[in-house]
């Protein structure tokens, strides 16, 4: 039998921890030649090269560097480079993680070239139609011949809208599969201590959404949030560099200075691992985050209306706030004098995720 070629594709930086392990389970079977497209969507050092090195990911096999641009200029220039790739490659099937550009335009690509695509973190909906990734979500699914879910609430939504039972496979969160496998090595960082917070209470922000930090008034409510939170706790805020430039264009970042709040570059992966399972309490606008902070059962404050990751809430340690920062303060101290949650964790979110969906891919079983 011939080697079956699985191209998985990564963009930004939260696709590289979700391909990290399914690329290692890939490479661990007989017969897979399995191969890492990079869009360079995400390119800088501390937003793409950090983590192919700390989560021992290869250079990958080809690399698109796309950058950055609006969202139809940086969704065609992933297509049209893409789909020289899969001309030349012909792979068997084409991996997409998530909800970012690059997943829905390698998406098109595959599908057009009738390859079958395969979508992991499937079936999330935040209903939510003004969130770019909402749409990238929805047409990646659509598109999809294998729909990878980490919740029960992706397969619920995935029959609602029709997909085919067959299609759909409640495999757990490779994300988590990261987390498993580096925590200890997490654990081991300085970075406590090179902050001067070894044992203080502290909070660990990140905020980068287009609805939270791309115009001035909801940008200023972020950095008044910050500077209040950071009256009670040392405030950790590893900015994104969209918020980092949203910060200095609105003039909002000399505003952001204070006391006790720490704002700093985009963290490494282990960095930011040992950071939030030591946080007193979690801040956030992200998607992984919210996820994460449940498997280790930190407290965490999303600073959405909604969330695609409604297990979280359930049945995990999130909770949705508004963009208040009186409110985020009343919310983050009361959090603070709780115990950590003990509702266990979301079903098949235990590190073996990607070793499920590597099975199913290869039709083992
Ligand atoms: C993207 C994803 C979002 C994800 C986020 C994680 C989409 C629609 N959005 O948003 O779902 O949560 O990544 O980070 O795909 N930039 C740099 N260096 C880089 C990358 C970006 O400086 O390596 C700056 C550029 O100014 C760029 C801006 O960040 O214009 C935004 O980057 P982009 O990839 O367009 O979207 P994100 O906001 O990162």
């Amino acid at each position: 039998m011939s080697r079956r070629k699985i191209l998985s594709v990564v963009g930004a930086r939260p696709n590289f921890m979700k391909v990290a392990p399914l690329h290692r389970a890939l490479e661990e079977r007989e017969g897979v030649d399995s191969q890492i497209v990079h869009t360079g969507q995400h390119y800088d050092e501390e937003m793409s090269d950090v983590f192919f090195r700390q989560l021992g990911l290869p250079e990958p096999d080809v690399y698109l560097g796309v950058g950055s641009g609006t969202h139809a200029e940086q969704t065609a220039r992933v297509m049209t480079a893409f789909e020289e790739v899969v001309f030349e490659e012909e792979p068997d099937v084409v991996v997409v993680v998530g909800d970012v550009n690059s997943t829905v335009a390698c998406s098109l690509v595959a599908d057009k070239c009738q390859v079958p695509v395969a979508h992991v973190e499937a079936g999330l909906r935040s209903g939510d139609r003004t969130m770019p990734e909402e749409t990238n979500r929805i047409v990646t699914d659509r598109l999809s011949e294998y729909l990878f879910a980490t919740e029960p609430s992706g397969v619920e939504n995935l029959r609602a809208e029709g997909i085919a039972d067959e299609k759909i496979h409640f495999v757990g969160n490779v994300m988590i599969d990261s987390l498993v496998q580096f925590r200890k090595k997490a654990q081991q960082r300085s970075i406590l201590e090179d902050l001067g917070l070894s044992g203080a209470d502290y909070a660990l922000m990140t905020m980068h959404r287009p609805s939270n930090v791309d115009q001035k008034e909801p940008l200023a409510e972020v950095v008044q949030m910050t500077r209040r939170l950071a009256e009670e706790l040392d405030v950790v805020f590893p900015a994104h560099p969209r918020t980092q430039n949203r910060l200095k264009e609105l003039g909002l970042r000399e505003q952001i200075e204070a006391p006790g709040a720490h704002l700093l570059d985009p963290l490494g992966y282990l960095d930011f691992l040992c950071l939030m399972e030591e946080a007193a309490v979690v801040v956030t606008d992200s998607g992984g985050i919210q996820e994460e902070t449940t498997f280790l059962q930190v407290p965490c404050l999303t600073i959405r209306e909604n969330t695609e990751r409604p297990v979280t809430i359930t049945q995990g340690t999130n909770e949705l706030v508004t963009l208040d920062p009186k409110v985020v303060v009343e919310r983050a101290e009361d959090r603070l004098g709780q115990v950590r949650a003990t509702n266990g964790r979301p079903d098949k979110w235990d590190g073996h995720a990607a070793e499920r969906i590597a099975a199913i891919l290869l039709g083992e079983g």
